[in-house]
């Protein structure tokens, strides 16, 4: 299993100290959440925060946008060069599109999905695509519970990347923790997205990571 923490639970009176601290602890990526206010009701970090977290972090940002203006973030953001921008399907008219201009940027392009949303709608997008991210809580907000129906989804997705695009990577965010990686790696996840469990972890965020690696 890759591990994402997702900054959102860091301390962000220490930014650069919790990034540095996930990396050192052995992450794979560092998952950025931002949020515009309109298309989920909060509101995270511009592309001047992220920059400053791309500098403290030694492994590729994997930026997920909650947002409802994709290709004007995508803009934004890709002068950071991160490894994959994900948007949300449920706002975009012309994913095909979006996802053709992402790569030409040079970043690996990915979707996701809401809890709502059936994974047969990226079928035939798979094999433009390097990931699909499927949310396990409704985007917004850290610490929320997992959803378990989304294992079900997880296992259909798998079947439909495995005939469209074997490469393509499924990841999952939102509630995940030791208590159920367990059950998302045997649903065919490979990239494990978590905040709060790798944030506050009793035994420190490196025991979290690990936990994590099944
Ligand atoms: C929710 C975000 C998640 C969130 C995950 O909208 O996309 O990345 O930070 O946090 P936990 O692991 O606490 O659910
Ligand atoms: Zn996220």
């Amino acid at each position: 299993m890759l591990v994402a923490p997702s900054i959102l639970s860091a301390d962000f009176g220490h930014l650069a100290r919790d990034v540095e601290a996930i990396c050192e602890g052995g992450c794979d990526f560092v998952h950025v959440d931002v949020m515009d206010g309109h298309f989920v009701p909060n509101l995270t970090i511009g592309p001047v925060v992220v920059e400053a977290v791309a500098k403290a972090a030694t492994k590729p940002l994997d930026i997920h946008l909650m947002v409802e203006n994709n290709t004007f973030f995508v803009d934004l953001f890709a002068p950071l060069k991160p490894e994959f921008i994900s948007f949300h399907i449920e706002e975009e008219k012309h994913p095909h599109r979006l996802i053709q201009k992402i790569r030409g940027l040079g970043i690996r392009p990915s979707i996701v999905l809401n809890p709502h949303t059936p994974p047969q709608c990226v079928e035939y997008l798979l094999e433009d695509l390097d990931m699909v991210l499927l949310m396990s809580v409704n985007p917004g907000f850290g610490g929320q519970r997992f959803i378990p129906g989304v294992l079900e989804k997880a296992k259909v997705l798998k079947e439909l990347v495995e005939k469209r695009n074997p490469k393509c990577l499924i990841e999952i965010d939102g509630g995940v923790s030791d208590a159920n990686i367990h059950a998302v790696k045997e649903a065919g996840v490979d990239v494990a997205v978590s905040g709060s469990y790798v944030f506050r972890h009793r035994n420190g965020i490196r025991h979290a990571i690990e936990s994590l690696k099944v």
